[in-house]
């Protein structure tokens, strides 16, 4: 086997550093009317959005507040009505992962003339036009900021639903590690979770000699235990902060699946508990990826050795001994962030098996994994052995 053949697009500019929104006065068009697209305020309270409105001056521009983490379609209408009605024409979303979703979803629902909840349920395929859109991204996690997907979720029905399309790529995403800094700790956690995820479900897979993104990958898991430890303990350092900002953005921007088969088990199962009970993104992903390695561990064995030996450089030659070691590192460092890895840390409902593989069977997820081979009796056994 060998690289799969692929094409590779990324159109996202990166303005990288500290001291840099000021220059979305170069990046958004002085004629703009932007509609600054905001969550629940941290970026009120902490400064952040008097730079951006600042850095706007003298364009027109308004304020949306109100994405809320696992962005709602409903919340997301709101600002598509606010753009309709005041003729914005820029979007610029000021957030987490949260914001980003919302304004890509936004962008796209501004310009689709039938029900927007339609383009959720294409996946994003029927999107056709977005009004432009930039971003800058206060937390690192979810890659949003220079990738093509969006995750909108609508309560009453219990979806939470990825989509994707090229038109989705913001046009440019300002990362300023100092505007990260009032992240909690268990944020911080949250991301490198997240981050750490995207790399291995696009890297612990089965072998076809992909050299280049395997090392890639290596180094960006490398990067997130070294500089997101350090950056976990030491949230004040900069050095290490900004070296966990940069990898997260790699970890999800197409780079690493270009040629290679990919997983996304961890994250379709972890999308359904965070849906059905509120566990943050990162954490649902803690709790499942342990299980799921051990679960698919034959099918996955060259790379889990090789993860095993590259990244926490394992030693022997028992096999089994080292895989069954590194899925223990992998548990060992997402509890050395405090993230529980365990379903029963999150909750007592004796039916939440039950409830996941329903959400998986109605949500057609029922063949996953880089083989397509983790029906739903695999999942349950995913899902038992997480409890
Ligand atoms: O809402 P505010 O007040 O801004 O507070 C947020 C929120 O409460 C806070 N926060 C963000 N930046 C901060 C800050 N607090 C203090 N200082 C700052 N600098 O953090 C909380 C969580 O924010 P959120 O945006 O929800 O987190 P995250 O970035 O982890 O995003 C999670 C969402 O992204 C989706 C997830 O499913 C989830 O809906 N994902 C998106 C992906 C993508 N677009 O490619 C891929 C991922 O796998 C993921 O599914
Ligand atoms: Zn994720």
């Amino acid at each position: 086997m060998s690289l799969n053949n692929f094409e590779f697009y990324n159109p996202t500019r990166i303005v990288f550093g500290k001291d840099t929104i000021k220059r979305l006065n170069d990046l958004i068009p002085e004629t703009a009317k932007v509609l600054i697209i905001i969550g629940g305020g941290s970026v009120r309270k902490n400064g952040t959005l008097t730079e951006v409105e600042e850095a706007l001056n003298p364009r027109q521009y308004e304020i949306f507040e109100g994405i809320e983490p696992n962005p709602i379609f409903e919340t997301c209408m709101k600002a598509v009505e606010k753009i309709k009605e005041g003729k914005f024409d820029f979007a610029l979303g000021v957030g987490g992962g949260s914001v980003m979703d919302a304004t890509k979803f936004i962008a796209a629902a501004v310009m689709y003339s039938g029900n927007c909840w339609e383009i959720v349920e294409s996946k994003g395929k029927n999107i056709q036009h977005v009004i432009p859109f930039g971003f800058l991204a206060t937390l690192p996690a979810t890659g949003s900021e220079m990738n093509k997907n969006s995750v909108i979720s609508r309560r009453e029905t219990a979806d939470k639903i990825g989509i994707a399309n090229p038109l989705l790529y913001p046009i440019f995403s300002i990362l300023d590690p100092t505007k990260t800094m009032t992240l909690p700790k268990h944020q911080i956690a949250n991301g490198l979770a997240d981050s750490f995820v995207h790399v291995t479900e696009q890297y612990i897979t089965y072998d076809i000699h992909a050299s280049v993104q395997d090392r890639f990958a290596e180094g960006l898991l490398l990067t997130l235990i070294e500089e997101g430890t350090e950056t976990f303990k030491h949230p004040e350092e900069y050095q290490s902060r900004a070296n966990f900002v940069w990898a997260a953005t790699l970890a999800l921007n197409g780079l690493l699946a270009t040629g290679v088969p990919t997983d996304w088990a961890t994250h379709m199962i972890g999308h359904e508990l965070t849906i059905l009970y509120g566990i943050d993104h990162g954490r649902s992903l803690a709790i499942i990826l342990p299980a799921l390695l051990n679960e698919m561990r034959e099918d996955k064995k060259s790379k889990l050795l090789q993860y095993g030996r590259r990244v926490w450089g394992l030693k022997g030659s028992d096999e089994n001994a080292i895989i069954d070691q590194a899925i223990e590192k992998t548990r060992e460092f997402f509890e050395s962030l405090g993230i529980k890895t365990h379903l029963r840390d999150y909750t007592q409902d004796d039916h939440v098996v039950e409830k996941v593989l329903e959400q998986l069977r109605r949500h057609h997820l029922t063949a996953l994994g880089e083989r397509k081979n983790i029906t739903l009796e695999v999942s349950r056994r995913i899902l038992q052995a997480s409890l």
